[in-house]
């Protein structure tokens, strides 16, 4: 493992759910962090307490800026690591703005990997996603599932699909594939919105819970702070794992839920017991997900820790003490 003491470490997507954590971890194992986001989807509030370190410094700017990653070395020196978060995050977004999501989400993460390369970074760790499989139905998925022949069901899977394709060809790089991430700080707001997030937000306004179908369509659901763990991991910043080769590795945990119970789950911890309303099913959703999480585990000793009712409570608890 890297000796941590200042190890400088930029985070692109900083003010979002899951980069805000990650940076929130990496401050406090003693790292320096260069913040980036363009606060198209991040929001200030979610890095609130990260303004407060002097470890901590934030750059306003979208990941297409050129020559970004020299800049920010010209600016706070040695830097050895990038964990690449920014993103379009939407899919329906992705769906009617398809060029603008492969520029941002594709081409800058070229871009960025070839700058880090040659300014002598260590590694570079990208958020890949379980949509680069299209609608595989092998399941557990396996990384190599995903290829040139998969059908990717939005610009979003397939950008993200050939960025992870790309990261992994270099040496320094990196490919999370992360399936259903969960937790504190995800945003409820739209109907497209992680079904975690709506479902613990329906239960605390005291309103029926929507499941989109039958209910017994399943996920791997996995708990944001195994995912900032699986960041470290995947940086060789971890005390608790060993340094993986170069590549793409999934990032769930083996286990698949159904929604049905899912929001059961929810309902029982929250105390509430409203019967839930069925609704249509979702145009284009996949019918089961499951993470094959073989590869991490041997390559880094990773392995997911946090049980989803663990997870549920405290995102339950976090979501009343904001009033979101
Ligand atoms: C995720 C993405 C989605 C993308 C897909 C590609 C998120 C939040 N969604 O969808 O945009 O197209 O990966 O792999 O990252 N559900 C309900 N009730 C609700 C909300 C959702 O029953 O109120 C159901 C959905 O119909 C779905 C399941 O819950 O079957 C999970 O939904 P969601 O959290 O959106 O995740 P994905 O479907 O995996």
């Amino acid at each position: 493992m890297t000796n941590l003491h200042g190890a400088g470490c930029v985070v692109t997507g900083v003010a979002g759910f899951v980069g805000s954590h990650l940076a929130e971890r990496l401050v406090n194992i003693g790292c320096r962090v260069v913040g980036v986001d363009d606060f198209s989807s991040g929001r200030e509030e979610n890095i609130r307490s990260l303004k407060d370190s002097d470890r901590f410094a934030l750059h306003s700017l979208s990941v297409r800026e050129n020559g970004l990653i020299e800049r920010l070395c010209d600016l706070h020196g040695n830097l050895q690591f990038c964990f690449h978060l920014a993103a379009i995050v939407s899919v329906p977004y992705s769906m009617s703005h398809p060029d603008e999501t492969m520029d941002i989400n594709f081409r800058a993460t070229g871009a960025l990997i070839r700058d880090a390369h040659r300014m002598g970074f260590k590694r570079f760790v990208f958020a890949g996603s379980a949509a680069e499989y299209g609608n595989d139905r092998r399941l557990p998925l396996r990384e190599d599932y995903a290829d040139g022949q998969t059908v990717h069901l939005s610009p979003y899977g397939r950008a993200k699909y050939l960025a992870s394709t790309e990261t992994a060809a270099s040496p320094l790089g990196v490919a999370l594939r992360f399936f259903n991430i969960y937790g504190p700080r995800q945003d409820p707001g739209s109907p497209y919105s992680g079904v975690i997030s709506r479902f613990v937000d329906m239960a605390i306004e005291r309103k029926p819970l929507t499941i989109f179908g039958d209910g017994l369509q399943t996920r791997d659901f996995i708990y944001v702070s195994d995912v900032v763990e699986a960041y470290l991991a995947a940086a060789g910043l971890s005390m608790s794992t060993r340094i993986p080769p170069a590549g793409i590795y999934n990032v769930g945990t083996g286990q698949a839920v159904t929604i049905r119970q899912l929001a059961d789950t929810i309902m029982n911890l929250a105390q509430y017991s409203e019967p839930v309303r069925f609704l249509p099913e979702r145009p284009g959703d996949i019918r089961h997900s499951l993470a094959d999480v073989h590869a991490f585990e041997t390559a880094a000793g990773w392995r997911a820790q946090v049980p989803l009712s663990s997870g549920l409570r405290q995102t339950l608890l976090w979501a009343k003490e904001s009033g979101t």
